[in-house]
């Protein structure tokens, strides 16, 4: 039984998928609904439908990926119409909404309170839009974005944030988030602005922002689970934890949960394999939960064991 709670809403299981790969059209969206992903959650939409930044912009790597998609969407409004045909298939759908601006996201945030999402997840991280700074990382406009998104509405609404790596920095996060009706917080997104560089070709592997995109997969695991942890410890408990960041297997599930998550979220693996990696990596953590005698996933929450 891997059943978890996220901001009260039940979730069949611990593994979904994260928002980015193959979340993006209706056709992926029902894939997931049909899938043993515990939930549904959307592409990062924007105010107006977005082709995104020039190809190539995502690579695979040996052990993850780097991309810069630069927010393709079918805009806000195509999501508002697909999620009521997505509620047959009685799981939370997780709207994730990235405006470009404080006044985008209060715009959609007050629609997707009157759509048939479950839960909003808004986007503090993006860092592949050129010339846009990954709100997370502006702590005055943080404080000023949440006061202004937490007021529209009753959903349970979160966000998700950027790597961290200063106890300061997760410090003034967590005494930010604790000042308004955040219900949970997604950690991490891609580490923004890494460069690849093939040295065969002597060039960039992307294209968009010479090069510069986020990192994501095993690379960032111990940040991932770093900054998972520094705010189970920071935050109230009313306040859920979904880890994002090197999610493969079901060990890797697990060292989220022993940090604090009551949720993983899914990208690369999800990019890379398919649908069939949330049948697999659910039940490799049964197994291993099994096999370590924890009776369900709160039992092992938090059970991180300091030397
Ligand atoms: C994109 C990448 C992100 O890491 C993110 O949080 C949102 C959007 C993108 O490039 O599409």
């Amino acid at each position: 039984n891997l059943s978890t709670k996220i901001a009260d809403v039940n979730f069949d299981s611990y593994i979904l998928n994260a928002s980015g790969p193959r979340c993006t059209t209706e056709t992926e969206l029902h894939n997931l609904g049909q899938s043993d992903s515990a939930a549904i959650m959307t592409k990062s939409c924007t105010l107006v439908a977005r082709e995104g930044n020039p190809e190539p912009r995502y690579k695979a790597l040996p052990q993850g990926s780097i991309q810069s998609m630069g927010l393709p969407n079918l805009g806000y409004k195509a999501y508002l119409e697909i999620l009521p045909r997505l509620t047959q298939y009685n799981k939370p759908i997780i709207a994730s909404i990235s405006g470009l601006s404080i006044n985008d996201n209060v715009e959609m945030v007050r629609a997707f309170q009157q759509s048939a999402a479950d839960l909003l997840e808004v986007n503090f991280s993006c860092p592949n839009v050129p010339g846009k700074p990954q709100l997370g990382y502006d702590f005055e406009q943080t404080d000023k974005a949440l006061a202004a998104i937490t007021k529209l509405g009753d959903k349970p609404l979160g966000i998700k944030l950027p790597a961290y790596f200063d106890f300061n920095h997760f410090e003034t996060v967590a005494n930010i988030l604790k000042k308004y009706p955040v219900k949970f917080i997604s950690s991490i997104n891609s580490i923004g602005n890494t460069l690849v560089i093939d040295p065969e070709t002597q060039s960039p592997v992307i294209k968009p922002k010479a090069g510069f995109g986020g990192l994501c997969g095993s690379y960032i695991k111990p940040i991932g689970l770093a900054n998972v942890n520094a705010f189970r410890e920071l935050l109230p408990k009313e306040i859920s934890i979904f880890g994002v960041g090197g999610v493969y297997t079901g060990t890797d599930a697990f060292e989220y949960l022993l940090a604090g998550a009551d949720a993983v979220q899914v990208a690369t693996c999800y990019q890379e394999q398919d649908v069939n990696c949330f049948t697999r990596i659910k039940n490799e953590l049964a197994q291993l939960l099994a096999s370590k005698n924890y009776q369900n996933i709160d039992a092992a929450k938090g059970q991180l064991q300091l030397l």
